[in-house]
């Protein structure tokens, strides 16, 4: 496994693995990395020869008072996972390698990077399709892998790609969860035990939310009021939003005819914690 930090060591190095005629699989991440990044990288090395992972805490998703200060950095661990999971290349530049002085071009998607994480942290997805795109470029990917418990980051890259006629296609992949449903974020390390217990309400709302579709409620707001009711039951837990959409346009439903996302962000403690889960009703 190979670590660079430079865009001209990295753009040498997937020259030659596209000179060997190998598939590039790319995987971006922020670091702290969890098992939901190695499910991720084990997609990767399925699908493709050259396994890309690059780790970069992205100073420009992040607000004024949000935590890019003190997002974990854990480079030792993060190696040592790429390693274990048979990563060919890790790219960790420095913010200056990324954004160097007079650095002004910014990718917006508009519409679907103002609603939901949008509305509460204006700018984020700004921050992210920029970074993205651009990470693109570098890497010239083949396949590029995201989780889907950043639902809106997916939709986004995928409309990004769309838009821009960007050549990758891009895997979204099943959110990985703690044993009790909590699931995995890099975010998770800023809770303590007990904020740890109290994280839990957001998969158990998400999963009442899915029963009470099955068992044939059909009234969007009912059940997004039962989710809104056990969260703010629970002590500590301040919520952010409760929606549930259509996972296309990301725009809230009246009516469940077809599969729609329910969709969670709730502050427990330090922590801003998100997740979604599919609804689906019965026959549809
Ligand atoms: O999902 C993340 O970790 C980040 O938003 C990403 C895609 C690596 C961009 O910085």
């Amino acid at each position: 496994m190979r670590q660079v930090t430079t865009v001209s060591e990295l753009r040498k190095l997937i020259g030659q693995a596209r000179q060997a005629g190998q598939r590039i699989g790319f995987v971006p991440t922020m670091g702290a990395l969890h098992e939901g990044h190695a499910s991720l990288i084990r997609a990767a090395r399925r699908e493709t020869d050259f396994v890309v992972v690059s780790i970069f805490v992205n100073p420009t998703q992040f607000g004024p008072n949000e935590d890019y200060q003190r997002y974990p950095r854990t480079p030792q661990a993060d190696a040592l996972l790429c390693q274990r999971e048979g990563v060919d290349l890790i790219f960790a530049p420095t913010v200056e390698e990324m954004y160097p002085p007079g650095y002004c071009t910014w990718v917006e998607v508009t519409g679907l990077q103002d609603v939901l994480c949008g509305r509460s942290r204006p700018g984020h997805f700004r921050g992210v399709a920029t970074v993205v795109l651009k990470l693109f470029h570098l890497v010239q990917p083949d396949i590029a892998y995201f989780g889907q418990k950043d639902a809106q980051q997916a939709r986004i890259i995928r409309q990004l790609v769309r838009d821009l006629n960007v050549p990758v296609k891009i895997r979204v992949c099943p959110i990985v969860r703690e044993p009790d449903g909590l699931a995995m974020s890099s975010r998770n390390a800023y809770l303590s035990p007990e904020q740890r217990r109290q994280a839990t309400v957001l998969y158990r709302a998400l999963c009442a939310a899915k029963e009470l579709v099955e068992q044939g409620e059909r009234h969007a707001e009912r059940v997004r009021q039962h989710m809104v009711r056990l969260i703010e039951a629970t002590p500590g837990a301040v919520l952010d939003y409760a929606e549930i959409m259509d996972p296309e346009t990301l725009q809230p439903v009246r009516e469940i005819q077809q599969p729609v996302l329910a969709a969670l962000a709730v502050r427990i403690g330090p922590a801003r914690l998100i997740d979604n889960m599919t609804l689906t009703p019965p026959g549809s």
